[in-house]
């Protein structure tokens, strides 16, 4: 089974206008006249969504896709400061990241909550990236395992059976303790939690957990790119830090490796 790279450019919470317009032309300009099926991978932007739609402007013709960086559960209605996803969908959005640790320490976000945001992400036409991970001290206590298959375990229910190429399963494996820290997961630690993770999606969604894709996260960098996406088991990666200069992110799409 095919599966095409992905790498997720997750802008969190910077970026005013300008800077926002400024990286994706970067990064447009950076990619140049290449046609989606030329590039190792698919390539998404996540903006703060007050640039959203600038950024979907500035994008409009090139292969660069365009994420939120989360939904609300609900349809519409009375949820101030909330946004949905047929809004994100408006404004050109086709995926969006969902359960990022930020938001589950941040703003409460458990796993039941992640599972209903996802559920909300399907029902409204996105490609939802759902984001698992331990803290330091549940590695430390040797419950890595545990917690990856407790949040995960709590999504099998909500994905839709009938998948499509367009709307399938995307878990982003990213470690807490990791996440914009410099300090990347081994190899080793990372080779684990992903063959873990396909062999509990086999279990749940037995043929169709070859189509879903496996992406990891934590303090990627162009140095070390290339031998995390070259491990059996992961599609991709989702990039914080050095997604916020076009030179590392192009550069990070550049140590894709073409596996399948
Ligand atoms: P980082 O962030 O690349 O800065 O570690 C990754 C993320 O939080 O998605």
């Amino acid at each position: 089974m095919r599966r095409r790279m992905l790498i997720v450019g997750n802008w969190k919470m910077n970026g005013l206008i300008e800077t926002a317009q400024e990286l994706a032309d970067g990064i447009v300009a950076g990619l140049g006249a290449r046609s989606g099926r030329s590039l190792p991978c698919e390539v998404v932007l996540c903006p703060p969504a007050t640039a959203l739609l600038t950024v979907h402007q500035r994008l409009d013709g090139s292969v660069v896709k365009l994420g939120g960086q989360d939904l609300s559960e609900h349809e519409s209605g009375a949820h101030t400061g909330e946004i949905c996803g047929i809004m994100l969908r408006n404004v050109g959005c086709r995926h969006v990241i969902v359960g990022h640790s930020e938001r589950r320490a941040d703003c409460g976000e458990d796993d039941a909550k992640v599972a209903r945001k996802m559920a909300a992400a399907f029902r409204d036409g996105l490609q939802p990236i759902v984001c698992v991970g331990e803290t330091l001290n549940e590695r430390e206590r040797g419950a890595t395992l545990e917690v990856i298959g407790a949040q995960l375990a709590a999504l099998v229910p909500y994905v839709p059976r009938e998948l499509t190429r367009r709307q399938t399963l995307v878990v982003a494996y990213e470690p807490v303790w990791a996440i914009g820290t410099g300090r990347n997961a081994e190899l080793e630690q990372i080779r684990e939690v992903h063959g873990f993770m396909r062999r509990q999606l086999e279990e749940a969604f037995g043929a169709d957990a070859a189509r879903m894709r496996l992406l990891y996260g934590g303090s990627v960098k162009p140095a070390n790119a290339g031998s995390i996406f070259g491990l059996e088991d992961v599609d991709g990666g989702l990039i914080g830090g050095a997604s916020l200069k076009s030179a590392e992110f192009l550069a990070i799409i550049d140590a894709v490796p073409e596996k399948f």
